[in-house]
This record gives structure tokens, sequence and C-alpha cells, in this order.
């Protein structure tokens, strides 16, 4: 059943639609297919946007129609946001008009155990070659063609960053918190039931999207290992996939059947089948966002070399120690570069050069700057991380600003990343590096967590170039 819909791989008209129509667009706010309408209005889609209500002659400003039969241009993406009873009649319709692809926002399919329902959605689909996304989503976001057709908050932020969920109130949750954290992203996608639209072919999309330089997928289960395999292997080698599998336990596992219809599958098949294909799996959220900021952000490190730059003692040990548990490997300074530590930054006498440099916490932006140029400049440095503990001495904010001056004036083409602890104005700070591209987390844990899967990436990658 699925191969032939497969056949049918265009799904640009999802992303890129000249017009949409919301069919089961409600009058009432606060309704889900309301909602839907606002978002797409509000978030400037470019196209015509068509709402299909029987009952209404307008909703929010827009003429609606009876039918989809009845607009006067054929809408390339139908949300479809009725009963899942009259799901099947829409879809006929959209099919007759020519629509290319379905979203289909509805609950009540196969997570309930309405199959039969599901089929029937599928089989018309592929009658008229139309891509469906779902049933039981929370609809589809892109930000180049600023496209918000979703029940989600309304101001996502555009950014490099193309995020799949299976989870809808998870998904929602992650937009809302992307927001809050200043996270980009160029796509959503809620993909629910996945009755034909899976991770394979959303991969397949992004990996040829220019306007994705990562891809960070929330995942319960995959219907087809083996295409997404495929599909991973291949979009690796240009994009980073990043992978936050749930159901790792067997409680997990059961409660997935039950939410998306999904059968979980061995979570040691799933590890085994991500490290094969070069995929990052990440256990939390946080995680996967903190690595998707710094794929975004930064280039890849060339060889395994990385030095820790901190003014703190004790939080350069507690980033030591992260190193292990991330596979980093921490550069034995030679003398020579030690020597330039040391004069570069100008740190005290009892400042420290074996990694991590502790340049103690007399030290000031000049301090800084010296020390990251010396990094940087040296090729046997293959990437850096930056600490600072807040002190009475310095501002976080002004050290902030000399990393992002002295990285930018020292064009890097290695990856850096930074961790400020402290009150306030280190979050102050931390907005202002990861804003200039630069990441930056609250803990060093994070910087070395995702530096450390940034080597292996790149290391993986070597190996297949060999
Ligand atoms: N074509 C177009 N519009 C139609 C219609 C048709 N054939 N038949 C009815 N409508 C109109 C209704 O009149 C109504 O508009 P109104 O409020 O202005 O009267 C609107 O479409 C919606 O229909 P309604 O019956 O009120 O549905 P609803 O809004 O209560 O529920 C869903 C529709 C899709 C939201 C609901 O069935 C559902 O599945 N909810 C769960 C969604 C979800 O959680 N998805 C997963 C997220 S992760």
């Amino acid at each position: 059943m699925k191969s032939m819909v497969k056949m049918i791989k265009n799904l640009s008209s999802m992303f890129n639609p000249k017009a949409v129509c919301v069919i089961g667009a409600s009058r009432k706010p606060g309704k889900i297919g309301h909602e839907i309408l606002k978002n797409l209005i509000n978030y400037g889609f470019g196209g015509k946007i068509y709402p299909i209500n029987p009952e209404a002659r307008e909703i929010l400003g827009l003429k609606a129609y009876p039918t989809v039969k009845s607009t006067p241009t054929k809408p390339d993406l139908a949300v479809v946001a009725l009963p899942a009873v009259y799901v099947s009649e829409a879809i006929e319709e959209c099919g007759r008009k020519g629509v290319k692809a379905v979203a289909v926002i509805s609950s009540g399919f196969k997570e309930v155990g309405n199959a039969r329902a599901e089929g029937q959605i599928v089989n018309l689909s592929k009658k008229y070659r139309m891509r469906l996304l779902g049933p039981n989503i929370f609809g589809v976001f892109y930000a180049p063609s600023k496209l918000n057709a979703t029940f989600g908050p309304p101001n996502v932020l555009p950014g490099r960053i193309a995020f799949i969920t299976q989870s809808g109130a998870l998904g929602i949750a992650l937009m809302g918190w992307t927001i809050s954290e200043e996270v980009g992203l160029s796509a959503i996608v809620s993909l629910g039931n996945k009755s034909d639209v899976d991770d394979a072919d959303l991969l397949e999309f992004f990996s040829q999207d220019p306007n994705t330089e990562v891809i960070v997928i929330y995942m319960e289960g995959i219907n087809d290992g083996k295409e997404f395999m495929k599909a991973a292997k291949k979009t690796v080698m240009t994009k980073p996939i990043i992978v936050i599998k749930a159901g790792r336990s067997e409680r997990g596992a059961r409660a997935i059947l039950s939410h998306t219809g999904a059968l979980a599958g061995s979570d040691a098949v799933y590890d085994a089948a991500f490290k094969q294909c070069g995929v990052i799996r990440t256990s939390t959220t946080t995680e996967a966002f903190d690595l998707a900021r710094l794929f975004a952000g930064q280039p890849l490190p060339d060889g395994d070399n990385t030095v820790i730059i901190t003014n703190g003692g004790g939080m350069g040990i507690m980033a030591v120690d992260a190193c292990k548990d991330s596979g980093v490997t921490l550069m034995d300074i030679p003398k020579d570069l030690a020597a330039k530590f040391r004069k570069n930054s100008g740190m005290p006498t009892f400042g420290s050069t074996v990694n991590p440099i502790d340049m103690t916490g007399q030290i000031y932006e000049a301090g800084y700057s010296g020390a990251i140029k010396t990094a940087l400049s040296d090729p046997r440095v293959n990437s850096l991380i930056i600490l600072y503990c807040q002190t009475a001495v310095t501002d976080p904010k002004m050290i902030a600003r000399a990393i992002i001056k002295t990285l930018k004036e020292n064009g890097a083409k290695k990856p850096v990343v930074t961790s400020l602890v402290g009150g306030e104005e280190c979050r102050v700070g931390i907005r202002e590096l990861n804003r200039a591209g630069i990441p930056s987390y609250s803990e060093p844990q994070r910087a070395v967590f995702v530096i450390g899967a940034m080597h292996e990436y790149a290391r993986y990658l070597r190996k297949r170039k060999k």
C-alpha cells in the first residue's frame, strides 16, 4: 500500500503552497480550526487562504467557502480540522479539486483502534496522488514560506533547524520553549500517526532544503526501519540528524502504542541502527536543542583535540569530568602552546596551563581575548570550550561581548562553545552569545556534551568519507 504513495515523493506543495484551505475553519475563537486559520493569517502567509465552512460567510476577515470545490483557485495544501467521521468525505473532495497535500489534524483514527478509517483516508489520498500528513497532528510550519498552519504558538522564530515530532502536545510545548530560548526553526512537522508522510520522506525533503542545516526528530516508533535507515544514512553526510527516541523502558513502549498506535520495538535495535547511520541520539529535548544550536551555528572540527579555557578551577574540573563521560579528548598542551597561553592571557603565576587553561578569577576581558586568540591560531587545537564563573571583578555581559568580538575578528574556523555560570547578568551574556551564533549554556556539562557529540559526528563522517 505504501510503495505507490512513496512514488509521489514531492512534498514541496506542502511546504511551499500557493494557496491553503482550512476545512473546518471554525467561527469560534479557541476552537482548533479557528486558531489554525488565525496563525496562518497572522504569521504572514503570502499565498491565498481559503476558510472552508458551510455555515459561514466570512471568518477573521476572509471570505469563507462552503466547500473546497467552490474555491476560486486550487489549494495546494488542505488542512483538515473536522471530526474524524467527516474526514474521508473532505479528502475525497480535495482529491477531486486537485489538492496536492492534506494535513489531517483530526484525532480518532489508528491511535484509538480505528485502523479502518485510517486505511480509508490513506487509500483516498493514494487514489488522488495526494500526500497525507497525519492524522492526529497539530499541523505544519515552514518559515521560508511564512506558513504557520498549526494550532501551536503564533510567533515561532525563523531559523535553520527543522523539527519533526511524533508527539503533538510535546511538539506544541517545544514550539513555545524554542521561542523563549530564542532557538530559530526552519520547519516544524507534526507526524502523528504517520499514515503516509513519515520520517524518511521528511529527511529526504530536508536533506535538500537549503533553509535547513540540522534536523531534530522526536520519535516514538518507525513504521519502515529500512526506509528510515536509507534516508538517514544519506542525509547525515550533509546534515546532522538528532533523535530524541522515547520508549526506552518497557512501560514507555506500551504507552507509545496507545499514544500514536506505533510499535516502539526494541530499544537496543534503535540504538544500534542510529549508530550505524550516524544519527545522534539524545535522552532529553534540552540536549537535542543544545546540540542543534551548535550545529546550526558552528563548523565541524578537523580533529579531536579540545581545549578548555576558564576563570574558575572548580568549573574547569567539572568540565573535565564531563569530558570523560562525553568522549571529549582533552589536548595535552605542548610546552610552546602553554607558554603562549600564559603570555597572551596575562594570567597570574598561580594560573594553570594544564588543560583546562585556568586563568583564575582575577582575569578580565583582555585575558579571555588573548587566550581565545591563542587557541584559534594554533592548528593543533580543534575545538574550544570557554567557561566563565561570575566574579565581583568582571561583568558577564562584557565578557560575553569580548568573546563575541574576538571570535568575529579572528574568523573562527573551529567550533566554539561557552558556558556562563552565575546570576541574572550571566543570562544576559548567554543570550547575547546565542544571538551571535555562539552556543552558550548555563552549565559547563551542557557545553561539554554538545562538543562531545559534535566530535563523534565528525569522526563518523571522516570514516564514511575515507
Ligand atoms: N466542511 C467544512 N467545515 C465544516 C463541515 C464541512 N463539511 N462541517 C462542519 N464544519 C464546520 C463546523 O460548523 C465548525 O465551524 P463553527 O464552529 O463555525 O460552527 C467547524 O467546521 C469545526 O467543526 P466541529 O464539528 O465544531 O469540530 P470541532 O472543532 O469540535 O472538532 C477537531 C474538530 C478536528 C478539532 C476534533 O475532531 C479533533 O480531532 N480534535 C483533536 C485534535 C488533536 O488533538 N489532534 C492532535 C494534535 S497533536
